[in-house]
């Protein structure tokens, strides 16, 4: 694990000494401070935080204004990680001046770098944020903006032709001036033959361990994900969603039981104005207050 903030460099660096960089999603201020606390090097503040934070089907319903709460929220706990935003769909594809003037909002909110999906097609946008300093990582293989294209959650690069045209793209990235390709649900080989066409950093989430870091969501990982979608290459750590229903139950059942509050989670009444309230809720009062706080 590298020391003090993660920059461009400590990520280079990283490649250079043959070391994975680790690289997860978070989307609040509690989620930004664990991860960073333990130590990972990147955070994504994905735009799957439509499907993972707010319960929409896909990626496509989440806006640059939700996304820049999420990304606020995210720079203030990661202190240490290199922050990733997230460019939404339609914040970057329609014109250069949008892609750098939304781009330019993620990095005013802290992060530092932005990511954006496609190859050849949105390279002149990568250009357009490079150009305005801002460091691009590009995202290719499964892009979830263009799922209806796409045809759903499908692996890609299972042809020679798919592999290459994926690499092409992300050459045309490279060109653009973007510091890293992210590689998304790929076979092992495909993503590691597109990633020895390239000089810079190629992640991968669901694209095997030829490349230099691994990116997860961490609804995936620490099991809070609502929903059914649950790729093959997740593999769960913990079961927080599990965990959040128990410890509600526990709570709610405590609390029809009256064993929640007890007299430990109650406030004392000041000793010298205790006779005093205790005699105006009238008589029978302590008989319903079963968890009184001990009188001294
Ligand atoms: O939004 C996201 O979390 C992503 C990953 C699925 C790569 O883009």
């Amino acid at each position: 694990m590298a020391d003090g903030k993660v920059t461009l460099a400590t990520l280079a660096a990283l490649k250079a000494r043959g070391e994975k960089a680790v690289f997860i999603t978070a989307y609040d201020y509690p989620t930004a401070t664990f991860v960073d606390r333990a130590g990972v090097d990147m955070i994504l503040v994905g735009d799957s935080a439509a499907m993972t934070m707010l319960g929409l089907p896909n990626t496509l319903g989440i806006g640059m204004e939700e996304m820049l709460m999420f990304v606020r929220a995210v720079c203030r706990g990661a202190r240490r990680a290199f922050v990733v935003g997230d460019l939404p769909f339609l914040s970057y594809q329609p014109s250069d001046e949008a892609a750098v003037r939304n781009a330019g909002a993620f990095m005013a909110a802290g992060c530092d770098a932005v990511k954006c999906e496609g190859g050849r097609r949105v390279a002149p946008r990568v250009r357009a944020m490079t150009d305005a300093g801002i460091a691009v990582m590009g995202h290719l293989g499964l892009t979830p903006q263009s799922l209806a294209q796409l045809g759903g959650y499908r692996v890609q690069g299972k042809t020679l032709d798919a592999v290459r045209r994926i690499a092409d793209d992300a050459l045309a990235l490279e060109d653009a001036g973007a510091f890293a390709v992210l590689l998304e649900a790929m076979p092992a080989e495909a993503a590691a033959l597109v990633a020895d066409r390239l000089g810079i950093l190629v992640y991968g989430i669901g694209a095997g361990p030829h490349l230099d870091g691994q990116l997860v969501i961490s609804h995936d990982v620490l099991g809070n994900f609502v929903g059914e979608i649950r790729p093959r290459f997740v593999k769960r750590y913990a079961e927080v969603g599990r965990d959040i229903e128990r410890a509600t139950r526990e709570y709610a059942a405590d609390v029809r039981a009256g064993r929640f509050p007890a007299s430990e989670h109650c406030y004392p009444l000041a000793p010298e104005c205790d006779a005093e309230i205790r005699a105006a809720r009238g008589s029978g009062a302590q008989a319903s207050l079963p968890y009184a706080p001990a009188l001294p």
